[in-house]
């Protein structure tokens, strides 16, 4: 996404919900994620369609949230909710996902994207609980979910597997 001039010189996150258009800043920041890094578990790149299928299911129809945060009036992270797990039970329980442009971590936008969310989740009352399953090792995602009130209640050994190796997975939960 090209800078609107209005943002142009700002450093500030601007923090909103996302729109379809936002969805191409959205998967590639993620695709990084995806290929070059354990952060993520998924292994195969979404497609533009597969993204906008679950935007629609999830946000448009759901009650599901993707927030995006600007930055110089470009895409810089987002956030996104998520069912925890798939049985009725587990309604008032929500996953998170962060991510942060790599070139644009450390300076504010996941804390302004968590900020607005958690905000949000507190505000309804048919959300109880909000889970982050942090792959290990992220030093930096683990410090980020305690500043921001999450306490870890468990580490998966060797849940995951990928480029080749073992991959431990800690469950970090907040009470919204
Ligand atoms: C984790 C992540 C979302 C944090 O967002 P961010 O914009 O980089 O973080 P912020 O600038 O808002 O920092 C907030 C706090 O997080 C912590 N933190 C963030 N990155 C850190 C790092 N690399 N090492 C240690 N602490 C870190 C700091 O405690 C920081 O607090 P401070 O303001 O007192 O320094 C972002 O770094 C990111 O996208 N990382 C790669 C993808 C990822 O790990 N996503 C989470 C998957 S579970």
């Amino acid at each position: 996404m090209s800078p609107s001039p209005a943002h142009a010189a700002d450093p500030t996150p601007h923090v909103r919900d996302a729109e379809m258009a936002d969805l191409p800043a959205v998967a590639a920041i993620y695709t990084h994620y995806v290929l070059r890094t354990t952060i993520t578990f998924n292994t195969d790149v979404r497609t533009p369609r597969e993204w906008q299928d679950r935007f629609r299911d999830h946000v448009v129809a759901g009650r599901h949230h993707l927030l995006v945060a600007e930055v110089a009036g470009a895409v810089a992270g987002f956030v996104e909710t998520q069912p925890f797990r798939p049985k009725p039970a587990y309604d008032r329980s929500v996953e998170l996902s962060v991510y942060v442009a790599p070139d644009a971590t450390g300076a504010g936008v996941g804390g302004a994207l968590y900020r607005t969310l958690l905000a949000r989740l507190e505000a309804d009352a048919a959300v109880h609980r909000a889970y982050a399953i942090v792959a290990l090792p992220n030093q930096g995602s683990e410090t980020f979910h305690r500043r921001h009130g999450f306490a870890l209640r468990g580490t998966l050994t060797e849940a995951g597997h990928k480029f080749g190796r073992y991959l431990d997975v800690a469950y970090y939960e907040r009470p919204v």
